[in-house]
Protein backbone atom coordinates (compact mmCIF):
# COMPACT_ATOMS: atom_id res chain seq x y z
CA UNK A 1 0.00 0.00 0.00
CA UNK A 2 3.14 2.44 0.70
CA UNK A 3 4.99 1.44 -2.16
CA UNK A 4 1.45 1.90 -4.27
CA UNK A 5 1.29 5.68 -3.01
CA UNK A 6 4.80 6.26 -3.32
CA UNK A 7 4.42 5.26 -6.63
CA UNK A 8 1.46 7.53 -7.15
CA UNK A 9 3.20 10.20 -5.51
CA UNK A 10 6.09 10.12 -8.16
CA UNK A 11 4.01 9.63 -11.16
CA UNK A 12 1.77 12.55 -10.36
CA UNK A 13 4.90 14.54 -10.42
CA UNK A 14 5.67 13.22 -13.56
CA UNK A 15 1.88 13.58 -14.72
CA UNK A 16 2.41 17.36 -14.25
CA UNK A 17 5.89 17.53 -16.24
CA UNK A 18 3.90 15.32 -19.03
CA UNK A 19 1.18 17.48 -19.49
CA UNK A 20 3.51 20.59 -19.45
CA UNK A 21 5.52 19.17 -22.41
CA UNK A 22 2.77 17.79 -24.31
CA UNK A 23 0.90 21.28 -23.99
CA UNK A 24 4.52 22.26 -25.27
CA UNK A 25 4.15 19.65 -28.21
CA UNK A 26 1.15 20.79 -29.07
CA UNK A 27 2.47 21.27 -32.60
CA UNK A 28 4.17 18.45 -32.55
CA UNK A 29 3.37 15.10 -34.19
CA UNK A 30 2.07 12.28 -32.46
CA UNK A 31 5.01 10.33 -33.40
CA UNK A 32 7.39 12.32 -31.45
CA UNK A 33 4.65 13.17 -28.56
CA UNK A 34 4.38 9.89 -28.14
CA UNK A 35 8.20 8.87 -28.05
CA UNK A 36 8.52 12.03 -25.17
CA UNK A 37 5.27 10.68 -23.01
CA UNK A 38 7.22 7.22 -23.26
CA UNK A 39 10.49 8.54 -22.72
CA UNK A 40 9.27 10.80 -19.81
CA UNK A 41 7.18 7.43 -18.12
CA UNK A 42 9.52 5.38 -18.86
CA UNK A 43 6.45 2.94 -20.04
CA UNK A 44 6.11 1.46 -23.72
CA UNK A 45 2.90 0.01 -23.26
CA UNK A 46 -0.47 0.84 -24.77
CA UNK A 47 -3.42 -0.17 -22.33
CA UNK A 48 -6.27 -1.55 -24.83
CA UNK A 49 -9.31 -0.09 -22.44
CA UNK A 50 -11.58 -3.09 -23.56
CA UNK A 51 -13.92 -4.67 -21.54
CA UNK A 52 -16.51 -7.72 -22.29
CA UNK A 53 -19.72 -7.88 -24.11
CA UNK A 54 -22.44 -7.63 -21.40
CA UNK A 55 -26.14 -7.95 -22.61
CA UNK A 56 -28.27 -4.82 -21.47
CA UNK A 57 -25.10 -3.45 -19.84
CA UNK A 58 -25.30 -0.50 -17.59
CA UNK A 59 -23.79 2.38 -19.44
CA UNK A 60 -22.90 4.14 -16.25
CA UNK A 61 -21.79 1.25 -14.37
CA UNK A 62 -19.68 0.49 -17.44
CA UNK A 63 -18.01 4.04 -17.68
CA UNK A 64 -17.12 3.58 -13.93
CA UNK A 65 -15.35 0.85 -14.73
CA UNK A 66 -13.08 2.41 -17.48
CA UNK A 67 -12.62 5.11 -15.40
CA UNK A 68 -11.69 3.08 -12.37
CA UNK A 69 -8.86 1.07 -14.59
CA UNK A 70 -7.73 4.26 -16.32
CA UNK A 71 -7.14 5.51 -12.97
CA UNK A 72 -5.44 2.09 -11.54
CA UNK A 73 -3.49 1.75 -14.73
CA UNK A 74 -2.44 5.13 -15.79
CA UNK A 75 1.26 5.71 -14.08
CA UNK A 76 2.67 3.04 -15.60
CA UNK A 77 1.27 3.19 -19.46
CA UNK A 78 2.17 5.91 -22.06
CA UNK A 79 -1.47 5.89 -23.81
CA UNK A 80 -4.84 4.14 -24.08
CA UNK A 81 -6.33 2.62 -27.25
CA UNK A 82 -9.75 2.84 -27.12
CA UNK A 83 -11.83 0.32 -29.52
CA UNK A 84 -15.56 -0.20 -30.08
CA UNK A 85 -15.88 -2.34 -26.96
CA UNK A 86 -16.35 1.19 -25.13
CA UNK A 87 -17.37 3.89 -28.23
CA UNK A 88 -20.90 0.94 -29.28
CA UNK A 89 -22.31 1.25 -25.28
CA UNK A 90 -21.35 4.80 -24.35
CA UNK A 91 -21.26 6.69 -27.71
CA UNK A 92 -18.14 9.07 -28.30
CA UNK A 93 -19.38 11.90 -27.28
CA UNK A 94 -21.61 11.52 -23.80
CA UNK A 95 -19.31 8.69 -22.83
CA UNK A 96 -15.97 7.67 -24.53
CA UNK A 97 -14.64 11.80 -24.45
CA UNK A 98 -14.36 11.99 -20.83
CA UNK A 99 -11.97 9.16 -20.65
CA UNK A 100 -9.93 10.53 -23.44
CA UNK A 101 -10.01 13.82 -21.54
CA UNK A 102 -8.92 12.04 -18.05
CA UNK A 103 -6.12 10.53 -20.17
CA UNK A 104 -5.13 13.88 -21.13
CA UNK A 105 -5.45 15.23 -17.57
CA UNK A 106 -2.97 12.34 -16.35
CA UNK A 107 -0.66 12.76 -19.52
CA UNK A 108 -1.40 9.97 -21.59
CA UNK A 109 -1.79 10.27 -25.03
CA UNK A 110 -5.10 8.28 -26.75
CA UNK A 111 -5.54 6.49 -29.65
CA UNK A 112 -8.78 4.95 -31.87
CA UNK A 113 -9.02 1.88 -32.64
CA UNK A 114 -11.41 2.34 -35.64
CA UNK A 115 -9.65 0.99 -38.30
CA UNK A 116 -10.76 3.17 -40.59
CA UNK A 117 -11.71 1.52 -43.52
CA UNK A 118 -14.09 3.10 -46.14
CA UNK A 119 -14.26 5.26 -48.86
CA UNK A 120 -12.57 9.15 -48.36
CA UNK A 121 -15.71 10.97 -48.07
CA UNK A 122 -16.78 8.24 -45.30
CA UNK A 123 -13.02 8.14 -44.13
CA UNK A 124 -13.18 12.10 -43.58
CA UNK A 125 -16.32 12.26 -41.37
CA UNK A 126 -15.12 9.10 -38.86
CA UNK A 127 -11.69 11.14 -38.43
CA UNK A 128 -12.89 13.99 -38.18
CA UNK A 129 -15.45 12.99 -35.08
CA UNK A 130 -12.82 11.51 -33.61
CA UNK A 131 -10.49 13.82 -33.36
CA UNK A 132 -13.15 16.76 -32.34
CA UNK A 133 -13.61 13.79 -29.43
CA UNK A 134 -9.99 14.71 -28.65
CA UNK A 135 -8.15 11.85 -30.05
CA UNK A 136 -4.63 11.75 -30.40
CA UNK A 137 -4.47 9.45 -33.13
CA UNK A 138 -6.80 6.90 -35.32
CA UNK A 139 -5.81 3.09 -36.27
CA UNK A 140 -6.29 2.86 -40.37
CA UNK A 141 -6.35 -0.06 -42.58
CA UNK A 142 -3.89 0.88 -46.05
CA UNK A 143 -6.06 -1.93 -48.25
CA UNK A 144 -8.40 0.95 -49.32
CA UNK A 145 -5.45 2.65 -50.45
CA UNK A 146 -4.85 6.65 -51.11
CA UNK A 147 -6.89 8.29 -53.36
CA UNK A 148 -10.21 8.54 -52.51
CA UNK A 149 -9.22 6.45 -49.75
CA UNK A 150 -7.00 7.49 -46.53
CA UNK A 151 -5.48 10.36 -48.16
CA UNK A 152 -8.64 12.49 -46.49
CA UNK A 153 -7.45 10.59 -43.39
CA UNK A 154 -4.03 11.51 -42.99
CA UNK A 155 -4.92 15.29 -44.81
CA UNK A 156 -7.02 15.89 -41.38
CA UNK A 157 -4.76 14.67 -39.35
CA UNK A 158 -1.92 17.08 -40.38
CA UNK A 159 -4.57 19.59 -40.11
CA UNK A 160 -4.69 18.74 -37.13
CA UNK A 161 -1.90 17.91 -35.91
CA UNK A 162 -2.75 14.18 -34.84
CA UNK A 163 -1.58 10.81 -36.04
CA UNK A 164 -2.30 8.16 -38.22
CA UNK A 165 -1.00 4.49 -37.62
CA UNK A 166 -1.45 1.90 -40.22
CA UNK A 167 -2.03 -1.44 -39.79
CA UNK A 168 0.46 -3.95 -41.21
CA UNK A 169 -0.37 -7.54 -40.26
CA UNK A 170 -2.84 -8.17 -37.62
CA UNK A 171 -2.13 -10.08 -34.61
CA UNK A 172 -4.57 -13.08 -35.35
CA UNK A 173 -4.25 -16.14 -37.13
CA UNK A 174 -6.41 -15.14 -40.47
CA UNK A 175 -4.34 -12.44 -40.86
CA UNK A 176 -1.93 -14.41 -43.07
CA UNK A 177 -4.94 -14.43 -45.77
CA UNK A 178 -5.17 -10.91 -46.32
CA UNK A 179 -1.85 -9.15 -45.03
CA UNK A 180 0.63 -12.13 -45.48
CA UNK A 181 -0.29 -12.72 -49.21
CA UNK A 182 1.84 -12.79 -51.93
CA UNK A 183 1.16 -9.11 -54.55
CA UNK A 184 2.54 -9.10 -57.72
CA UNK A 185 3.28 -5.40 -58.78
CA UNK A 186 1.57 -4.67 -62.18
CA UNK A 187 4.55 -2.51 -63.56
CA UNK A 188 7.89 -4.29 -62.69
CA UNK A 189 5.92 -7.82 -62.12
CA UNK A 190 8.10 -7.96 -58.79
CA UNK A 191 6.63 -10.31 -55.87
CA UNK A 192 6.22 -9.52 -52.70
CA UNK A 193 4.74 -9.80 -49.24
CA UNK A 194 1.24 -7.47 -49.03
CA UNK A 195 2.49 -6.31 -45.09
CA UNK A 196 6.12 -5.44 -46.37
CA UNK A 197 4.00 -3.43 -49.57
CA UNK A 198 1.76 -1.87 -46.34
CA UNK A 199 5.10 -0.86 -44.32
CA UNK A 200 6.62 0.61 -47.56
CA UNK A 201 3.30 2.70 -47.82
CA UNK A 202 3.31 3.93 -44.28
CA UNK A 203 7.02 5.48 -44.88
CA UNK A 204 5.72 7.28 -47.86
CA UNK A 205 2.57 8.38 -46.37
CA UNK A 206 4.91 9.64 -43.25
CA UNK A 207 2.59 7.66 -40.73
CA UNK A 208 3.32 8.09 -37.46
CA UNK A 209 3.63 4.38 -36.94
CA UNK A 210 2.45 0.53 -37.90
CA UNK A 211 0.95 -2.15 -36.41
CA UNK A 212 2.03 -5.31 -36.45
CA UNK A 213 1.06 -8.12 -34.00
CA UNK A 214 3.41 -9.47 -31.43
CA UNK A 215 1.94 -13.07 -32.62
CA UNK A 216 4.22 -12.04 -35.53
CA UNK A 217 7.78 -11.56 -34.47
CA UNK A 218 9.38 -12.67 -37.51
CA UNK A 219 6.86 -10.14 -39.61
CA UNK A 220 8.31 -7.49 -36.48
CA UNK A 221 11.43 -8.18 -37.67
CA UNK A 222 11.26 -7.77 -41.56
CA UNK A 223 8.62 -4.73 -41.30
CA UNK A 224 11.48 -2.89 -39.03
CA UNK A 225 14.18 -3.94 -41.32
CA UNK A 226 11.83 -2.21 -44.03
CA UNK A 227 11.59 0.93 -42.11
CA UNK A 228 14.33 1.23 -39.31
CA UNK A 229 13.25 3.78 -36.78
CA UNK A 230 11.36 6.48 -38.82
CA UNK A 231 8.19 4.66 -38.37
CA UNK A 232 7.56 3.16 -34.74
CA UNK A 233 6.00 -0.38 -34.76
CA UNK A 234 2.79 -0.82 -32.34
CA UNK A 235 2.54 -4.70 -31.41
CA UNK A 236 -0.68 -6.07 -29.99
CA UNK A 237 -1.13 -9.38 -28.65
CA UNK A 238 0.58 -9.67 -25.78
CA UNK A 239 -0.57 -12.42 -23.24
CA UNK A 240 -4.02 -13.45 -24.04
CA UNK A 241 -3.48 -13.77 -28.07
CA UNK A 242 -0.45 -15.66 -27.49
CA UNK A 243 2.41 -13.18 -27.96
CA UNK A 244 5.43 -12.09 -25.48
CA UNK A 245 6.41 -8.62 -24.55
CA UNK A 246 10.16 -9.62 -24.52
CA UNK A 247 10.14 -11.73 -27.80
CA UNK A 248 8.10 -8.50 -29.74
CA UNK A 249 10.67 -5.89 -28.23
CA UNK A 250 13.08 -8.04 -29.47
CA UNK A 251 12.09 -7.90 -32.89
CA UNK A 252 11.95 -4.55 -33.20
CA UNK A 253 8.68 -3.23 -31.64
CA UNK A 254 8.55 -0.22 -29.90
CA UNK A 255 5.42 -0.22 -28.12
CA UNK A 256 3.00 -3.03 -26.81
CA UNK A 257 -0.83 -2.65 -26.58
CA UNK A 258 -2.17 -4.58 -24.00
CA UNK A 259 -5.84 -5.29 -23.19
CA UNK A 260 -6.83 -8.65 -21.15
CA UNK A 261 -3.47 -9.30 -19.90
CA UNK A 262 -3.83 -6.01 -17.43
CA UNK A 263 -7.91 -5.49 -17.30
CA UNK A 264 -8.55 -9.50 -16.38
CA UNK A 265 -5.51 -9.43 -14.26
CA UNK A 266 -6.63 -9.29 -10.37
CA UNK A 267 -4.55 -6.58 -9.27
CA UNK A 268 -4.40 -4.39 -13.00
CA UNK A 269 -1.98 -1.63 -11.76
CA UNK A 270 0.31 -4.52 -10.37
CA UNK A 271 -0.11 -6.65 -13.78
CA UNK A 272 0.76 -3.11 -16.15
CA UNK A 273 4.05 -1.62 -13.55
CA UNK A 274 5.36 -5.23 -13.82
CA UNK A 275 5.12 -5.30 -18.19
CA UNK A 276 6.11 -2.15 -18.11
CA UNK A 277 9.45 -2.91 -16.04
CA UNK A 278 10.24 -5.89 -18.40
CA UNK A 279 9.90 -4.03 -21.47
CA UNK A 280 12.19 -1.25 -19.90
CA UNK A 281 14.79 -4.24 -18.51
CA UNK A 282 14.44 -5.85 -22.09
CA UNK A 283 15.18 -2.56 -24.24
CA UNK A 284 18.58 -2.01 -22.11
CA UNK A 285 18.91 -5.55 -22.62
CA UNK A 286 18.93 -4.73 -26.34
P1 LIG B 1 -5.83 -7.99 -26.01
O1 LIG B 1 -6.88 -8.20 -24.98
O2 LIG B 1 -5.75 -9.12 -27.01
O3 LIG B 1 -6.37 -6.68 -26.81
O4 LIG B 1 -4.50 -7.63 -25.44
C1 LIG B 1 -5.75 -6.17 -27.94
C2 LIG B 1 -6.48 -4.97 -28.40
O5 LIG B 1 -5.90 -4.53 -29.63
C3 LIG B 1 -6.81 -4.79 -30.70
N1 LIG B 1 -6.03 -5.50 -31.69
C4 LIG B 1 -5.56 -4.94 -32.79
N2 LIG B 1 -5.68 -3.68 -33.22
N3 LIG B 1 -4.39 -4.31 -35.09
C5 LIG B 1 -5.09 -3.38 -34.36
O6 LIG B 1 -5.20 -2.23 -34.82
C6 LIG B 1 -4.23 -5.57 -34.69
O7 LIG B 1 -3.58 -6.39 -35.32
C7 LIG B 1 -4.86 -5.89 -33.48
N4 LIG B 1 -4.87 -7.03 -32.79
C8 LIG B 1 -5.61 -6.74 -31.67
C9 LIG B 1 -7.93 -5.62 -30.17
O8 LIG B 1 -9.12 -5.37 -30.86
C10 LIG B 1 -7.95 -5.16 -28.75
O9 LIG B 1 -8.61 -3.91 -28.64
Amino acid sequence: MLIRNLARQFYSKSYRHTRKTLKRCKRVSFKTRIEETSRLKQSCIVLALDFPYQKNQDCQTLLEKATNMLDMVSPYVCAVKINHHLILPLGTFGGVKSLVDMAHERGLLTIMDCKVNDIGNTNNVIAEYYFDAGFDALIANPFVGWEEGLKPVFDAATRRQRGVILLAYMSHKGSAEGYGQTVRDPVTGAETKQYLTFARKAGKWNADGVVVGATAPDKIREIRFVLGEEVPIYSPGVGAQGGGAEVALKAGARYLIVGREIVNAEDPALEAESLRQKAELSKLRA
